[in-house]
């Protein structure tokens, strides 16, 4: 099992298992970087994809052609019936706006706004997004912290966007992943930029345990085996 890099931040700095867990992902990230190209992954696009939604692309870094991808993978899991799908760093909800409105599950949006890379603002641009879409439930958890105290029904879609290490990334892969049933997909972005190659080698990590359903630039997505049922 790895370690919840969120639960290990609720020590002290000097606390001696904080800074070997510290030093080690540093080391682990200059990895990643080094082997960088190792780590590719082939790319697929997807034909006949469903239209690019008209959405604020200056509110989130997603791309039309990501977007378009994201729709697939959700419309690929559409027929999992009483699922939900998860979004794990949710931002301003401009894409978890795109994935409520493209589905009739229930869309559980995980981000605490609290920093790393998500604040109050982003918060309110999150809440005007997503206001009125009746199937979003907010936790305002840190990835780990939600998938510890889970109650809602087995997943069949994850999109993990929070934080673009390989400890954060390779932790919340394996945390949701877990979580996924037979048959769901994983999509992880920001999968292909140097200045996120943690990001990239826990992906790599990862691809044996699925099959790549799709990959364009800086979004990969897997069918996973799943654990649950
Ligand atoms: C890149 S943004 C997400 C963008 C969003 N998916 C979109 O495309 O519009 C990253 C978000 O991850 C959130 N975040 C950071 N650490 C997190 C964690 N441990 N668990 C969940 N969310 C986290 C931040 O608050 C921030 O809002």
């Amino acid at each position: 099992m790895k370690k919840d890099p969120f639960f290990i931040k609720k020590y002290p700095k000097w606390y001696p298992p904080r800074l070997v867990f510290t030093l080690q992902a540093r080391l682990l990230e200059k990895e990643a970087k080094l082997n960088f190209q190792k780590y590719t992954l082939p790319k697929k696009i997807i034909p006949n994809l469903p239209q690019a939604p008209d959405v604020d692309y200056s509110n989130t870094s997603v791309t039309p052609i990501q977007m378009q991808h994201l729709l697939a993978a959700l419309s690929a899991t559409e027929h999992l019936k009483d699922t939900v799908v998860v979004e794990v760093g949710s931002y301003r909800g401009v894409t978890t706006q795109v994935i409520a409105k493209a589905t009739s599950r229930r869309v559980i949006a995980v981000d605490p706004y609290i920093g790393y890379g998500g604040w109050e603002e982003d918060y309110r641009f999150f809440s005007k997004n997503t206001d009125g879409l009746s199937n979003v439930t907010h936790e305002r958890k840190t990835s780990g912290e939600a998938a510890r105290t889970w109650n809602y029904n087995p997943v069949s879609l994850v999109f993990i966007d929070a934080l673009h290490d390989y400890v954060n990334t390779a932790f919340d892969i394996e945390t949701w992943s877990s979580l996924l049933i037979k048959g769901g997909i994983l999509a992880m972005h920001d999968t292909d930029q140097e200045c996120f190659a943690g990001t990239r080698k826990a992906v790599f990590e990862f691809k044996n345990l699925g099959n790549q359903f799709a990959h364009p630039n800086n979004l990969t997505i897997f069918s996973v085996r799943g654990s649950k049922h």
